[in-house]
Formats: structure tokens, sequence, C-alpha cells
């Protein structure tokens, strides 16, 4: 069954080369967001991962933009709180802010800082892991509000990229892997 259901969700994610810069191989979640079947897969597959893994989490943590798409329905299934973590200059403050390096760009990545209080425990969702420097700048972040990592969710792992070394010592989850 979640064997299914994983198959799904891969049929549904699309391969672009040379996306947005020549040499990278895209991977388009476009897909799998318009075929509810796949999207709901996937939903629930973070679901019954989450609920086995992380019963006391307080909050789910999503990383902007695509972090947007799967951190808010899987926050309402556990019937817990969505926190943004935003690219810059879009929160209203005081904000914590970090800038980092991902497989195409740089970017700064920036949080309330009364979003999450001191010593709760947070799941950072987003849809893709490749380098890790997206999901390691948002590690920074809740480190500065002093909140504790249960883990890094994403849909998809893209292995070649390393991202699970530069993650160390967060745990770290996904439903699909590419080499
Ligand atoms: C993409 C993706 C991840 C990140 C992964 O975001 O959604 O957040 O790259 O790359 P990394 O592991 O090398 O850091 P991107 O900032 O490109 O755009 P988005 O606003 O569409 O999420
Ligand atoms: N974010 C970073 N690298 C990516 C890739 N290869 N495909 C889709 N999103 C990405
Ligand atoms: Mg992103």
């Amino acid at each position: 069954e979640a064997c299914e259901r994983l198959q799904r969700i891969r049929r549904h994610v699309r391969l672009v080369p040379d996306f947005p810069s020549p040499g990278v191989l895209f991977r388009d979640i476009s897909p799998l967001l318009k075929d509810p079947d796949a999207f709901k897969a996937a939903i629930d597959l973070l679901e019954t991962h989450l609920r086995a893994t992380c019963p006391r989490v307080d909050y789910i943590a999503g990383l902007d933009a695509r972090g947007f798409l799967f951190g808010p329905p899987l926050a309402q299934r556990l019937g817990i709180g969505f926190v943004p973590i935003r690219k810059k200059g879009k929160l209203p403050g005081p904000t914590e802010s970090v800038s980092y390096a991902l497989e195409y760009g740089q970017a700064e990545l920036e949080i309330q800082s009364d979003a999450v209080e001191p010593g709760k425990k947070v799941v950072l969702v987003d849809d893709l892991l490749a380098t890790g420097g997206t999901m390691c700048a948002a590690c920074e972040l809740m480190k500065r509000l002093k909140a504790e990592v249960l883990e890094c969710l994403v849909v998809i792992e893209l292995l070649s990229l390393k991202g699970a070394e530069k993650l160390q010592p967060f745990r770290r989850h996904s439903l699909l892997q590419y080499d």
C-alpha cells in the first residue's frame, strides 16, 4: 500500500534538464500538486511517518515557498500549528535571519523571533533536499529561537548532493530518493 502510494508520487515528479540554470536537473512537483490522489498520497505518508516517529511535535515549520505546499496540510492533519520560515523581507519584525547557498544560488531565510517559544519541538518541512543549504539555514534559525528540531522532513531527497551529510547531526526523512 505504502509502496503503491510512493510509486504514484514518483510518477508525478517531472524531470526538467537545465532549469533554472545549465547543468541542473530540476525535479518539478507541479504534476504531483495537480493530481489529487498523488498529492493526498504524499500528505498521507508524511502524516503516517510523523505520527510514528514524532508524536510529541509542537509545530510544523515550513520553508518558503515549496515547503508551504506540504507543511500546512500536514499540520492540519496532526492538529498542530504551522510556522512560516520566509525568504528575507516578507515578515514584519522583530526577526532572525540567516543567509545560505543552495544548489543553484544564494538567498536568506527569516523567521519572526516569537514564532516558536524556547524549548518547543519542531519538525521542519520542505519539498526537496538538495545540498541541504536551505534546510541547514532553517535549523540555524531554530537554534537562534532555542527551539528543538525533531526532524527535517522532505518529499524528495537528491542523494548525490549530500544534503544528509551537511544536515548532521539532525534527523532527516524523505519519501523519495533520486541519485
Ligand atoms: C528549492 C527547494 C528547496 C531548496 C533545496 O527552493 O524548494 O527549498 O531549493 O536546495 P538546497 O538543499 O540545495 O538548499 P528554492 O529556493 O529554489 O525555491 P522555492 O521558493 O520555490 O522553494
Ligand atoms: N532545489 C534545489 N535543487 C533542486 C532540483 N534539482 N530540483 C528541484 N528543486 C531543487
Ligand atoms: Mg524551496
